[in-house]
């Protein structure tokens, strides 16, 4: 029988500074280090997170995503609860998060998300078409800008004046609380001018409009007929037959912000970034999206995704012992699932530096190789969300501008509070293929 010991697998002697930093600035070749000295499982100390304990290796994730909700949990020791609320789903385990999660996966089901293709068109070709030909320019904010607005619409449910005071509030909002994530030691309202006064108070304005929204929806005497995720949060029940209450879709309503929001826009910067290096794999996509298909642009949003996580790792808690690797590992230690270690492991993808659409061209990726959007129970909720809203983004962009190859560097990865971001913001130059849409057609889209 083989032995198990006790306790962390080994990793790197460097002071847990040196070590964060490391993870800061250098994180791949970082990993890489510790993989090729320790293999596949393998302990790092990092500043505000403690022991982590690193896997790469699909079995391995396997076991960890597969393992039962009391075992492991990954909601509860999130500082992301206090700033996205009690009920948020990034901060709940075992049942309470079964429960929640029971509640929101049917609006996120392949169909339905479909319904949100035309929304989502409409809202790139009215931000794509304000791109200036002749300049280089960072797609980033741009980015960011729609995926604000799709979720806002898709998902909340907002138009007009509300849709107008949500854009300024929530980026604020979001930025505010990916800051405070990192230094619990703020978390005290003292007054409006605190750290923490400030995030609380522009939270309060936040939830007096969703509010008025949930009450909308409420009183909605055509609620049945609507596709936002809002109104669907509205009729769905409880186990024991009570609706959702308003602190709880609020909850959820800003985790499904902070969670899809930024994600979404870097994934499509770091897209516009693989692309403009890589114009063979651009003028076929270009070609493709002409004759109206769709295989190679799924594939390229799959390997973008492989060679680009913008979501390091997938974290899990240890509440009892946990047997994985040859070790126990004791209670309190964080696992870090890697996707960045797992995507560039050869015996995995073959040639794992080069971006190669074609490795996913009509297969499906392994479901515990390729983890960008974690796995198991609290596996991203809005995977398929994400896909669909990538993919007509690109579709409009290729169809409506000519992204200019570039032979500058790759761009290097930042970190950018929630997900690591190309540190130039995605930089486009565009020639343009298509009229600029008439400005009431603008207009209306937003
Ligand atoms: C490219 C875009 C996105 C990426 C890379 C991404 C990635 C992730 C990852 C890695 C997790 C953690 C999974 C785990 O621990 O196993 C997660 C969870 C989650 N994501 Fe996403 N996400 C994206 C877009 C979205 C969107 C658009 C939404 C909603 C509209 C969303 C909502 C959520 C929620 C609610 C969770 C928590 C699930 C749970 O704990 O049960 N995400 N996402």
């Amino acid at each position: 029988m083989a032995t198990v010991i006790e306790g962390l697998p080994p990793g790197p002697r460097m002071p847990m500074p040196l070590q964060t930093l490391a993870m800061l600035q250098r994180q791949r070749p970082f990993l890489e280090r510790q993989r090729r000295r320790f293999g596949p499982i393998f302990s790092l100390k990092m500043a505000s997170l403690g022991n982590m304990v690193v896997l790469s290796d699909p079995a391995l994730i396997k076991q960890t995503f597969t393992a039962d909700a009391r075992t492991l949990h990954a909601g509860d020791q999130s500082p992301l609860r206090r700033i996205l609320g009690r009920n948020s789903l990034l901060g709940i385990d075992e049942g309470q998060h079964l429960e929640q999660r029971r509640l929101l996966l049917p609006p996120f089901k392949g169909q339905r998300m479909k319904s949100y293709e035309a929304l989502i068109e409409e809202i790139a070709v009215a931000e794509i078409d304000t791109w200036q030909a002749g300049v280089e320019f960072p797609t980033g904010p741009s980015m960011q800008r729609i995926t604000l607005r799709a979720i806002l619409r898709a998902v909340f449910g907002a138009t007009g004046a509300r849709l107008q005071q949500l854009e300024e509030l929530l980026p604020p909002w979001t930025e505010q609380g990916s800051a405070l994530t990192r230094f619990p030691q703020l978390h005290h309202d003292l007054g409006p001018r605190s750290p923490w006064g400030r995030f609380v108070r522009l939270r309060a304005r936040v939830d007096a409009i969703l509010d008025s929204l949930i009450e909308d929806a409420r009183r909605d005497p055509e609620l049945t007929e609507r596709s936002d995720i809002l109104a669907l949060m509205v009729q769905a029940t409880h186990g024991d037959g009570s609706p959702m209450t308003n602190p709880e879709i609020r909850d959820q309503l800003v985790t499904m912000l902070a969670a899809g929001h930024e994600t979404t826009a870097h994934t499509l910067s770091w897209a516009v970034e693989r692309l403009r290096r890589h114009p063979e794999v651009l003028a076929r996509l270009v070609e493709e999206a002409d004759e109206g298909g769709r295989s190679l642009r799924d594939a390229t949003i799959r390997e973008v995704q492989r060679m680009r996580p913008v979501i390091a790792f997938a974290g899990r808690h240890t509440m009892v012992p946990f047997e994985i690797g040859g070790y126990r590992l004791p209670v309190g230690v964080l696992i870090g699932l890697s996707a960045g270690l797992t995507h560039y492991d050869p015996a995995l993808f073959p040639h794992p530096d080069r971006f190669d659409p074609d490795r996913f061209l009509d297969v499906l990726p392994d479901t515990y190789s390729w983890i960008p959007f974690g796995g198991g129970i609290r596996r991203c909720i809005g995977a398929t969300f994400a896909h669909i809203e990538v993919d007509v983004v690109l579709r409009v962009l290729l169809q409506r501008v000519e992204l200019l190859p570039t032979s500058a560097p790759d761009e290097r990865w930042r970190f950018r509070g929630v997900a690591w971001a190309p540190a130039g913001g995605g930089m486009a130059a565009v020639r343009r293929r298509v009229a600029a849409a008439p400005r009431a057609f603008v207009a209306a889209a937003a």
